[in-house]
């Protein structure tokens, strides 16, 4: 008899589990590996786990994280159905912004999970990982809205990362709220075309 090898999500979560590749690990106290549908068209990255986050083991469960779920709903787009996760796995001190080297340390872990999921479209939450996919050093308010192709296969659509949205709440015309509200509607529709022209087998 044959053995079938597969390589999951779910497999590589515990591979994960024990991460100490970076010293984020030592300050942890849950990594936090992602979470959704494992064949999500539709992948969110954000930059990396927050306090509530660390505490429960689940990424965008805060107050942001709240407010992404809100986002999704306005679209008729449930949390179940996409996959989210970050840029890393451990919630550095204090929220900083990822170090380089944290970063470099992480990615096999989110090349792995892009792999596997193998989604249609990247929504890229914020600079960090707007910056760290597209290799670019240019700033989230130039390059949200847009699709770029990515790899190949995969489009990335950069938008605002909602704990900017929680510290500018305006919702005017030109406004982050604004934009991201054109934004997420963008996204589902793009999501519709991609799916009728490329159905998964
Ligand atoms: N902010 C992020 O970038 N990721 C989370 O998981 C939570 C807040
Ligand atoms: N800086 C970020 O990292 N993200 C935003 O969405 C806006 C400013």
């Amino acid at each position: 008899m044959k053995a079938t090898l597969t390589f999951s999500l779910d497999y590589l979560a515990q591979v994960v589990r024990d991460c100490q590749r970076c010293p984020l690990h030592r300050s942890r106290t849950n990594l936090v590996f992602g979470e959704g549908n494992p064949e999500a068209d539709l992948m969110f990255i954000g930059e990396a786990p927050g306090e509530t986050e660390d505490q429960t083991g689940r990424p965008f469960v805060g107050k942001a994280g709240q407010l992404l779920t809100q986002i999704l709903a306005a679209v008729g787009i449930q949390r179940e159905e996409v996959y989210i996760t970050n840029v890393v796995k451990c919630r550095p001190p204090g929220n900083r912004v990822p170090t380089k080297t944290e970063m470099d340390a992480c990615w096999d872990w989110l090349a792995a999970q892009i792999a596997l999921i193998n989604p249609f479209l990247i929504v890229t939450l914020g600079n960090t990982p707007t910056q760290k996919l597209l290799g670019t050093t240019e700033g989230i308010t130039q390059l949200r809205g847009r699709f770029f192709s990515w790899k190949g296969n995969i489009e990335v659509f950069p938008m605002f990362h909602p704990s900017y949205l929680l510290r500018n709440p305006s919702k005017k015309k030109g406004s982050p709220k604004y934009l991201t509200w054109l934004d997420i509607k963008a996204v589902k529709e793009r999501l519709s075309l991609l799916r009728s022209r490329n159905r998964k087998s």
